[in-house]
């Protein structure tokens, strides 16, 4: 069954059997318990809990990171805890522990799990304060890091495209809260995902506020046109995302051009090819917007040869969980 997750990215309960490294991580259906993180120890999920009064909570004030793993090791481990650390020195939240032992806590979280493949969820709250939105009454951060299996579209939908709908709630500017952090505060991300929901797309495209493409609820926009790559840059609203760094290096690898014009929706009416790319939905094709096809409606060769190229490297590239 597809649900939701907290980027608003459609999963399945169980993950999808792509590879044979995904099945043998597959839980059965008595999943064990998961044990997760917190502040330097480890909780099984029912005794996993944080103070009411942490400001993550009260406030979406933290910043966090979704990270994926693959066969035994964690795709582009140095990126995320770089966005993570940049996120937080952004927000004047100081990190309680260091770099070397955060990274230990991230791979610790994922053995503890006895998992291969799946996805790693590393937050870290204001911590607990008062009723106040002032975080200098709070002392310390709290780390929660949640290492579970997921599983995104079915190959069925990667295989097919999706559905996206231009959505009325803008991204939001760099000048109320600039995109660039990855903080806890979703809310803009949200109301967009609920706005595809009603509109039964399958994602949300996010304009800016002159109206210029930013990105999805949890993934960045590219294109295809006359053979080049283009996507919105940083300062339309996108997240200086990791898969999409992980395309300008695929293109690069292949020879195709990519640049970073800003994008208006009609440039993604009249593209030839268009995906999504994101950690939790990888890449995705994209084939219809507003009720327009894209390109000829079907997931296009550029889109496919990038998508087969993105698989082989998580396949093979990765931080080691199980062994320095
Ligand atoms: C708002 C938003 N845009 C884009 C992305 C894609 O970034 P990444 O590829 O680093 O997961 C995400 C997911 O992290 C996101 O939350």
């Amino acid at each position: 069954m597809l649900t939701k997750d907290a980027e608003g990215t459609a999963v399945m309960d169980k993950p999808v059997a792509r590879t044979s490294a995904a099945k043998t991580s597959a839980p059965g259906p008595a999943r064990k318990a998961h044990r997760i993180y917190i502040d330097g120890e480890f909780f099984d999920e029912a005794e996993a809990k944080i103070s009411v009064f942490d400001h993550g909570l009260l406030y979406g004030d933290g910043v966090f990171e979704g990270i994926r793993f693959y066969n035994g090791r964690v795709f582009r481990m140095e990126e995320h805890m770089d966005r993570l650390t940049e996120s937080a020195r952004s927000i004047c939240l100081e990190l309680p522990i260091s770099r070397p032992e955060l990274d230990e806590a991230l791979l610790e979280t994922i053995r503890q799990n006895d998992l291969r493949d799946g996805y790693v969820r590393l937050v870290v709250t204001r911590g607990v304060g008062n009723l106040g939105l002032n975080p200098i009454h709070c002392k310390r951060p709290s780390i929660i890091i949640i290492a579970s299996t997921i599983a995104l579209y079915s190959e069925e939908v990667y295989r097919r495209g999706l559905t996206v709908v231009t959505v009325p709630t803008r991204r939001m500017g760099p000048a109320t809260l600039n995109p660039a952090i990855k903080s806890l505060n979703y809310l803009n991300n949200v109301l967009a995902r609920l706005e595809a929901n009603l509109a039964n797309a399958d994602e949300a495209l996010m304009l800016n506020d002159a109206g210029n493409v930013a990105e999805c609820t949890a993934d960045n926009v590219f294109i295809v046109k006359r053979g080049q790559i283009m996507t919105p840059p940083i300062t339309a609203g996108a997240l200086r995302g990791i898969t999409r760094a992980v395309v300008f290096d695929i293109a690069a690898e292949i020879g195709i051009k990519i640049s970073e014009p800003e994008l208006t929706r009609h440039d993604l009416y009249i593209a030839d090819e268009a995906f999504l790319t994101g950690t939790a939905a990888e890449v995705i094709p994209m084939i219809k917007l507003d009720g327009r096809s894209i390109g000829n409606g079907e997931p296009g060769g550029i889109t496919t040869r990038v998508i087969a190229r993105f698989r082989e490297l998580t396949r093979e590239s990765g931080t080691p969980i199980f062994h320095k």
